[in-house]
Parts: structure tokens; sequence; C-alpha cells
């Protein structure tokens, strides 16, 4: 019997791997801090645990691939409050933004075939990339330019006859960066001069700081048929575990495409899109609150570590991650040593380590990913402890 190549290759994903250490650290009786992790301490919405309370069937039965008209009528009105025009036809349901990627991937490429992304970059577009046979061809962002984009000559010169689109992720994970409409004006530029497609990745847009306005790439009307957004419901309305995402598509070859593959795999849970749909009926001002604690939590990483020497950390502008480049020569063996070794009135705190986020050898390893998804208190707490921490790392670097 014989493995898979394509299982070969595929990542353990960076994010959980640290884990073994930080349940053995649990079993010992630490108390771990949790900021390696993007689940929100958020409580779910009580209209939409209402909505699974009232959910009455006898048989909880498939339903269409594309997922229930109601709840693709409700995304299409939502898009439509931040001045998208969407039609229920140009959506399509799928098991979590997850699968909305793997989708998308598989739609617009073929083995071989390059996507163009910015690093670092949220780790599962790799993990995707791997399954499909994708190459995932870096731009790299800077810690010290908060993560924007480079010039596009930086694009330009990693384009070649195998690329087939370039995929943004806009509130970024990992580095919490809002792209400006002026950078995704220039990248949509660039997919229509190529004749290639721009994939954003949209599931934080509600998520901007400081009175920040997110672009979605729907705003660029004129490149309408390159445009493939992908969505999710998990951050938004913390319903993470419910496993619903969708495909925006103003472009119809791309839905039938997509229905192709969402029938392969029958439906979307049909539970669960009953409880988007109570999500996605929601009043806008549910987010206000949400958007006021992520920026009280940004603000309480911010304030502890901006300004101390040896680390580097622009304001992060959205999303609940950010990059931080810290004076440690190994940021995967500090992240370890933290689980194993360091302990502060019998806790700790757990982080991820950033070369997971790169697709280039060597990026990321003076650098790890907060996700700030706790309360601010905990948050007050683990920011102290991470300083301390660096004080005592044996692997700081002392230039
Ligand atoms: C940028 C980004 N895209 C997509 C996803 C996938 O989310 P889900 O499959 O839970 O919808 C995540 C989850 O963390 C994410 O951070």
């Amino acid at each position: 019997m014989r493995i898979s190549e394509r299982a070969r290759r595929l990542q353990w994903s960076p994010i959980r791997k640290l884990i073994p250490y930080a349940n053995r650290a649990k079993e010992e009786g630490v108390k771990v801090y949790h900021l390696n992790i993007g689940q929100p301490d958020i409580k779910t919405p009580p209209e939409v645990l209402l909505a699974l309370k009232e959910f009455k069937a006898e048989i909880i039965s498939y339903g269409p691939s594309q997922g229930i008209r109601e709840l693709r009528e409700a995304i299409a009105k939502y898009m439509g409050k931040y001045g998208y025009e969407v039609e229920p036809d140009e959506v399509v349901i799928s098991n979590g933004g997850s699968e909305a990627l793997l989708f998308v991937f598989s739609i617009v490429a073929d083995d071989g075939d390059e996507i163009i992304v910015p690093e670092p970059f949220y780790t599962n577009y790799n993990g995707i990339a791997q399954i499909l046979g994708i190459n995932l061809v870096p731009v790299t962002t800077r810690a010290e330019e908060g993560f924007h984009l480079p010039p596009m000559e930086e694009f330009e010169k990693v384009f070649s006859e195998r690329t087939r689109a370039v995929l943004l992720c806009t509130p970024n994970n990992p580095t919490g960066t809002v792209l400006r409409e002026d950078e995704m004006r220039r990248v949509v530029d660039f997919v229509k001069e190529k004749g290639i497609f721009l994939i954003t990745d949209e599931v934080y847009r509600e998520f901007t700081f400081d009175g920040r306005k997110h672009t979605g790439a729907l705003k660029f009307k004129d490149a309408w048929d390159h445009i493939i957004v992908v969505d999710s419901v998990s951050k938004r309305f913390s319903l993470c575990g419910a496993r619903i995402g969708n495909i925006i598509s103003k472009n119809r070859e791309i839905i039938t495409e997509a229905i192709k593959f969402a029938q392969a795999r029958l439906c979307p849970p049909t539970v669960e899109q009953h409880l988007a749909l109570a999500a996605y009926n929601l009043p806008m001002e549910y987010f206000d609150t949400v958007r006021e604690e992520y920026q009280r939590r940004r603000d309480v990483v911010w304030n502890a570590l901006s300004g101390r020497e040896g680390i580097v950390l622009e304001k992060p502008e959205g999303a609940f991650y950010t990059v931080v480049k810290l004076p440690v020569d190994d940021s995967e063996a500090f992240s370890k040593w933290l689980l194993t070794d360091y302990r502060n009135k019998g806790e700790t705190l757990m982080v991820a380590p950033a070369p997971g986020f790169y697709a280039s050898p060597d990026k990321g390893k003076d650098e790890v990913r907060i996700a700030y998804v706790l309360e601010t208190e905990k948050l007050e707490r683990a920011m102290e402890m991470l300083l301390d921490a660096l004080e005592k790392y044996p692997g700081a670097q002392c230039d």
C-alpha cells in the first residue's frame, strides 16, 4: 500500500502544531492563555442560538447544492448595505470559508499553476494549494511598513505564464492590515491588464479600527468579471463551528463551475444555514459592539508592545491579529519554550510562530502572530507575561 504524494506534501497547520506542548503544560496544572488561534470568545448572538432551538424538522434533509435561497437572498441584501450589488444567484454557500477557498482555487488554477499572494498570509492557503498542486507565489510585505503592499513591480517580478490569480485578504489574517482603496485599485488594474482573477478573502470585513472603511473588491465595477469574493460567518458572527461560508462572483461562469463543485459534495449543512440566516438578519449595529470590543483589545496589545526596544509593530488596523517582530533568534523555539519552560505564577501563553505564514523560506523567524481573542483583562495579563518572557528567554538577541 502506498500513501499519496499529495498527502505527504500536505503541511501540518503551524497554528496547531504546538498544541501537544500546550496540553502537556495544562496537564501539569499550568494555565495557558491562547493567543495562537482565531477562536473568538465573543458570544454567539442570542438570536442565532434561538434559531437553533426553534429549528423544527422531522428530517434533517439535504438542501440545494448552491445553498438555501433564503440565505443567499440575505447575503445579497447584507452586501447591498455596503453598496455592493449582489444577486442571490451570484452567491454559492460553502462549508465555511475554507471550502469556498478550496472551490475557488480549484476553479481558477490547474496543477502547477500559480497564485500570487502577499506574505505573511493565512496559513491554510498553503494547505489548500498543496492539496491541489497549486503553487502560491509570495510577494513579501514587511512589519516596518505595517504589512501594506509593496510597489506593483514586486507583483510584475513574480508574474509568469502560469499565474492565474492574485489573492488578497483584507482585513488581513495574520497581519491585521486593512488595504487602502488605492492599493486595491493597483491590484485590480494589474489583474485586468494580465487577464487573471482577483480572489479577495473578506471574512473580517467588519473588523476595521479607528474609523477605517473596508474596501471590498466588488467596489471595482470595471473589474467585476475578474473578481471572486470569499466570505464566512465564522468570525463575523462568532459562529466558527457552524461551518458556513460563501463565494460571491459577478462572473456567471465562476458561479456555474462553483455549483459543479458544490454538487460533488451534495450540499452545505442544512441546520447551520438557518443559523447563518438568523445571523445575517441581525441589524448592522451588531457589528459596532463587536468592532469596539476588538479595537479595545487591539489597544491593549498596542499599548503593551509599541515603543519597546527590539519590538517592531505598526498599529494593527483590523481583524484581530497582528504579526510582531520580537528580539528572539527563532520564533518557533521561543513559542515552544513558552509552553515547556516559561511559567509566571503558574501561567503561560501560547502564540503562533510566524514562519508558517510565509511561503519564502527563512522569513518570519523573529516574528509571532498574536490573535487578540481574549477579553481585555486576560489580554493585559498575557502581554505582561510576553514582555517578562522576552527578558528571561535564553535565545533573545542581545545586539
Ligand atoms: C483569512 C481567513 N480566511 C478564511 C478562513 C476560514 O474560515 P472558516 O472556514 O471558518 O469560514 C479563516 C479562518 O481563520 C481566515 O482567517
